[in-house]
Formats: C-alpha cells, sequence, structure tokens
C-alpha cells in the first residue's frame, strides 16, 4: 500500500494532501479559503519538517502555509502518529492570539479542517529555522535571547484554557522516543551508522539500572497532568527567523505539563548546539520561573533530552565529535542522577 492508499483506507473520503496545484487549488476553494479574483499559482516545500505534510501556497494575492497530519511521521512513514496533534496546533494558535507577549512570536492561525486534519496559518517568510546553531560557531544573538525567554515566560504564566486537550497519544509517541526506546539494548537503530563509535558509546546508558530508574521516575512525571501550558517541543527546530524577528511555530506536542520541560529541552538544544556558557547564563536569568519551579526535575529533563538525542532515533544535524559526545553524555547522566546541574 503506498501512503495515499494508507490514508484514504484509514480516512475513507478525506483528501489526501500532494504538490499538485489543481487538486489544492480546487481543494481550497471547496473550503472558501481563497479571496476573490484570488488564484492558487504555485505551491512549494517551505521548510525541512518531520511529523507533518508542509506546503507553502502561493497565489496571485498573498501566500500562506498549509499543514497535514497524516497517521504516521512524515520522516518515519513506519512510525504510527496520532492525527489529532494538527487540532492541538491550532487550538494552541487560537487560544493564545490574544495574549500579545506570545502572539508576537506566532503565526497567525487562517483556517482550520479538522475533517481532513490541515491547518492554514500566516507565511511568516522563507527565513531558515535555527537549526543553524548546530553548526560550529553559530550564536543565538540578544535579541534572539530576549525572544526566547520572553515567549516562554509568557506563555508558563497563561491561565490554561479549561478545554485545551490532553495531548495524550502524542506525549505517548514521545515519551517512548525520550524516555524508553534509547535506553533498549537491542532497537534495531544502528548507532555506528549515525557515527562509528556511537554504539559502544551508548552502552554505559543502556546498562545503567540505577540511571534508567531515575528516567523512568522523569517520564512519568511527563505523562502526568501538570500546571502550565507548553509548546512541547521548544527547540531551534520549531523556531524561525521570520521576516519580523523570532517566530516560534510546531506546537503539535503542546500540553498542560511541567514548566521545566520547555526549559530543559531549550538548555539541553543549546549544550549540543555549543552555545558559550554566557547564553545559558542570560537564558537562566531571563526566564522567569513559575512558583515551585523545580529545579531538580529541570536538570534531569536537560540530562534526558541529551542522551535520547545522542542515542535515540530523532536525531539532530549536530557538528560534534564522537569524544565531545561522550563527555556530553556523561554530563547528561550526572545531571539525571545527582538531580541538579551548573549553569
Ligand atoms: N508559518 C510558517 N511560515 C513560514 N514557514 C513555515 C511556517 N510553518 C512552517 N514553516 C516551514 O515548514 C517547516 C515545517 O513546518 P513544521 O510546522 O515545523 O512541521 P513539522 O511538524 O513537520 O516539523 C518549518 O521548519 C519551516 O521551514
Ligand atoms: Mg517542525
Amino acid at each position: 500500500m503506498d501512503l495515499k492508499q494508507r490514508f484514504q483506507h484509514a480516512y475513507p473520503g478525506a483528501f489526501f494532501m500532494k504538490n499538485e496545484v489543481r487538486a489544492v487549488a480546487s481543494y481550497l476553494q471547496g473550503q472558501g479559503w481563497l479571496n476573490q479574483n484570488e488564484e492558487l499559482v504555485s505551491l512549494e516545500k517551505p521548510g525541512a519538517g518531520n511529523m507533518n505534510f508542509v506546503l507553502r501556497a502561493i497565489t496571485n494575492q498573498r501566500s500562506f502555509i498549509l499543514k497535514q497530519a497524516r497517521p504516521w511521521v512524515e520522516k518515519f512513514p513506519q512510525i504510527d502518529a496520532p492525527v489529532e496533534r494538527v487540532a492541538v496546533e491550532a487550538k494552541f494558535f487560537q487560544s493564545l492570539e490574544k495574549i500579545e507577549a506570545i502572539n508576537q512570536f506566532a503565526p497567525s492561525c487562517l483556517g482550520f479542517d479538522a475533517a481532513n486534519f490541515i491547518l492554514v496559518t500566516e507565511d511568516l517568510g522563507k527565513g531558515a529555522d535555527y537549526s543553524f546553531l548546530y553548526q560550529k560557531d553559530n550564536l543565538l544573538t540578544e535579541t534572539d535571547i530576549d525572544g526566547l525567554t520572553q515567549y516562554l515566560s509568557a506563555l508558563h504564566q497563561v491561565a490554561i484554557p479549561s478545554d485545551f486537550p490532553s495531548n495524550l497519544a502524542m506525549r505517548k509517541l514521545n515519551h517512548e522516543h525520550i524516555f524508553n526506546f534509547p535506553y533498549l539494548e537491542e532497537n534495531g537503530l544502528n548507532l555506528d551508522e549515525v557515527q562509528e563509535g556511537l554504539k559502544a558509546a551508548a552502552i554505559p546508558y543502556k546498562t545503567d539500572a540505577a540511571l534508567k530508574a531515575k528516567i523512568k521516575a522523569c517520564g512519568a512525571i511527563y505523562l502526568a497532568q501538570g500546571n502550565h501550558l507548553l509548546h512541547g517541543d521548544f527547540y531551534p527546530g520549531s523556531w524561525l527567523k521570520g521576516t519580523d524577528g523570532l517566530k516560534v511555530i510546531d506546537p503539535e506536542f503542546g500540553f498542560v505539563g511541567p514548566a521545566e520541560f520547555d526549559l530543559s529541552i531549550l538548555f539541553a538544544h543549546l549544550l549540543m548546539a555549543e552555545q558559550p556558557s554566557e547564553v545559558h547564563k542570560a537564558i537562566y536569568k531571563k526566564y522567569q520561573q513559575p512558583a515551585g519551579f523545580n529545579e531538580a526535575l529541570f536538570s534531569q529533563f536537560v540530562g534526558i533530552e541529551i542522551l535520547r538525542r545522542l542515542i535515540g532515533i530523532a536525531q539532530l544535524p549536530l557538528s560534534l565529535d564522537l569524544s565531545t559526545k561522550k563527555k556530553l553524555m556523561e554530563q547528561a547522566a550526572q545531571w539525571i542522577i545527582e538531580e541538579k546541574m551548573a549553569i
């Protein structure tokens, strides 16, 4: 079965979006999403995504972004993924629209079609995402640091929308790849194909029962109900250099959870992107911790994100040699075990 058949088998009658102008034009017409005299001129892939099928639609009047969730991970179609994630993303953008401190960093939501799992958002421009940080000597600017911390501080202070989805299926998927899969001794992932020697370097972490017990406990916290609205995937791939500054996209992993989680993802990626310690310090200082912020849990989540990115399936375009990765993993494990890290 090809992907289209697989989709139509799961959702008979739903529109399977492809990079085909005529089909997308008639879909947009049918939805009433085109203005008067507006015609779809072309479609293009706006950037490298992971989970979803994303297109930039260019019309004779404007451009916008179309995002369709299919019941798998676009980059790894062998991994099933819940389509409800696109409704979470729509709900996230829509509930935060009125909060200026957040909305200035978000694309406007132009439409949502729950039946076909398609979200339409404002086109933020052709700027790259922040994955360039993983290349040597690319640093976050002070403006970026201000933007990221303003966004996260404001987000974690939002009154939780009473009908925000639990997003539990997505959390379970993420839970598997953060807290479990990387630590299975045989999981089908050949780490030596990522980097020669990585397979052996991962063994101490796959066989450390005390470490794995700590990770498991943090995983249970990730799956439990928390007190703050989280972005859920706050790493450089979710930040865009928009035409008017930093933007945060892709909140499909959003949920009501522990604030420590979002900040820890940011920190783990600063470490893997070898940002200088001044950047870490500035971010830690500028982020407004909500009451009860748990530094121990934060440190553990930082270590866990580093380990899963280095030895799990969701690899990053890192420019780290094996010995740097080994050092990072040692530190990461220490933070998880000791429940503290120095910033
Ligand atoms: N609103 C937008 N404006 C401009 N580019 C966007 C927008 N949304 C997504 N993109 C581009 O498309 C890519 C994939 O979108 P993203 O929402 O991250 O999807 P995925 O869930 O598949 O990772 C992004 O990395 C970015 O390059
Ligand atoms: Mg993305």
